[in-house]
């Protein structure tokens, strides 16, 4: 069963008596959760842990069937919700536009709406919602760019929007947000370049993901400066030139995805400072040079694909001490045998 978020908004702060501040939100809320229990279609309990002292809606996976009431005055969706913090409506079957009243949520702090089949484009009035912490709107059908509004949420720290069919370029706001510690925007039609200060500019940085999208140019070597930098996706783009010293900076770096581009040049001496490396794919580049026998040290590693790429020399009879190694793939690159 398809949902319309906006009905689903209605519904879920439509209704209350008349209550003050934060109880007129509290009883809105459990006017919504009232029809998906009477509706018996909460399989998994999950609202039932639900109460005041946890005003967040945790709808969750698959199972949402609120009643639709006949008329729906969609022009006063969001209006008493003023004090909702979490919007939590993950893997539903949602449809339609996410509403611009998002933007008088004026104290949420988190948005999930990932898993879903909205369309449309992201709303410039999420600006509004200045406390936000939170957003995440991947897989989904959302379309046009991505607005820079977005650079103006102080609070940000997670911005997911993998997955839709994004295009334009990701905002300088955005690359400038020094609160962010995810960004992750794979899967969409995103072009353009990456600032060479990134790494600089956002230095809580923990996971940028980026693969599977129109990218060009250089991998700025100021990313060695984002230290927290655990998961770096930049698959699947047009990415070219070396990639530098910065690996080796980054210490608590554990799935590093570079295949599917152009990129060239030595690369495999520079990881071998990353002691938490368990996923290293360089598929499909022009990279050259040969395994250093330190690979060994890379105890962690469980995936490693060096497939077609120029490597040369011989493969070290060490990687057979990767104990953890599950996938390897070496295919069109050396001469020699895998020991
Ligand atoms: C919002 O709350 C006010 C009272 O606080 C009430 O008069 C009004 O009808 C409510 N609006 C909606 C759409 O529920
Ligand atoms: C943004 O917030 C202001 C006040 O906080 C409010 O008056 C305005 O209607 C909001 N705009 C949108 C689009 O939500
Ligand atoms: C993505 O958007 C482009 C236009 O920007 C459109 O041509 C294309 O069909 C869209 N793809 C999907 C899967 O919606
Ligand atoms: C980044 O932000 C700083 C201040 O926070 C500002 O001075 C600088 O111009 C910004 N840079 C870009 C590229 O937006
Ligand atoms: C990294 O940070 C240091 C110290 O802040 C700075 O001197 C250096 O230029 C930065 N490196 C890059 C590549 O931005
Ligand atoms: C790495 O991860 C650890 C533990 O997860 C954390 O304490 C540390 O701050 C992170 N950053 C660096 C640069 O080690
Ligand atoms: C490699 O790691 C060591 C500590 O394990 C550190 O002292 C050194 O600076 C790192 N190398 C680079 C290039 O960051
Ligand atoms: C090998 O990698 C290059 C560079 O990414 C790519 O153009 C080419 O299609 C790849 N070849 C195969 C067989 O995958
Ligand atoms: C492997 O790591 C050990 C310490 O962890 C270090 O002493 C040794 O030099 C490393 N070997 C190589 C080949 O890097
Ligand atoms: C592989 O591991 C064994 C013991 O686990 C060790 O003796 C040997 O030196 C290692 N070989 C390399 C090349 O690191």
């Amino acid at each position: 069963m398809l949902v319309s978020l906006a009905l689903l908004l209605f519904l879920l702060c439509h209704g209350t008596g008349k209550v003050d501040g934060h109880s007129s939100d509290m009883l809105a809320l459990l006017h919504f959760k009232m029809p998906i229990i009477a509706a018996a279609s909460d399989p998994n309990g999950a609202l039932k842990s639900w109460n005041e002292k946890h005003p967040v809606l945790p709808v969750g996976r698959r199972f949402l069937h609120p009643e639709a009431p006949q008329a729906c005055d969609s022009a006063d969706v969001v209006a008493n919700c003023s004090n909702l913090r979490t919007i939590d409506l993950y893997h539903n079957n949602l449809v339609g536009e996410i509403p611009l009243k998002l933007g008088l949520l004026s104290n949420l702090v988190v948005l999930r709406l990932s898993r879903n089949r909205l369309s449309g484009m992201v709303p410039r009035t999420i600006s509004n919602t200045s406390h936000i912490e939170k957003i995440a709107l991947s897989y989904n059908q959302l379309t046009g760019n991505i607005p820079g509004e977005l650079g103006q949420l102080l609070d940000l720290s997670y911005l997911a929007l993998g997955g839709n069919n994004l295009s334009g370029g990701i905002p300088h706001s955005l690359l400038n947000k020094s609160s962010l510690q995810v960004l992750a925007m794979e899967s969409n039609r995103v072009g353009g370049t990456l600032p060479p200060s990134i790494g600089d500019a956002l230095p809580d940085l923990q996971m940028l993901v980026l693969g599977r999208n129109l990218l060009r140019g250089y991998i700025p070597a100021s990313l060695g400066n984002a230290s927290n930098l655990m998961l770096v996706d930049l698959s699947s783009n047009n990415f070219a030139g070396t990639v530098g010293e910065w690996i080796r900076k980054l210490m608590n770096l554990t799935y590093l995805h570079l295949n599917d581009n152009n990129l060239m040049g030595q690369i495999l001496s520079s990881v071998t400072n990353n002691t938490q490396l368990t996923l290293l794919n360089l598929k499909n580049n022009y990279f050259v040079g040969s395994i250093p026998s330190s690979v060994s040290n890379r105890s962690q590693l469980s995936f490693l694909s060096l497939a077609n790429n120029s490597f040369t020399g011989s493969i070290p009879s060490s990687i057979s001490n990767l104990s953890q190694l599950s996938t390897l793939s070496l295919a069109n690159n050396f001469q020699g045998i895998v020991p």
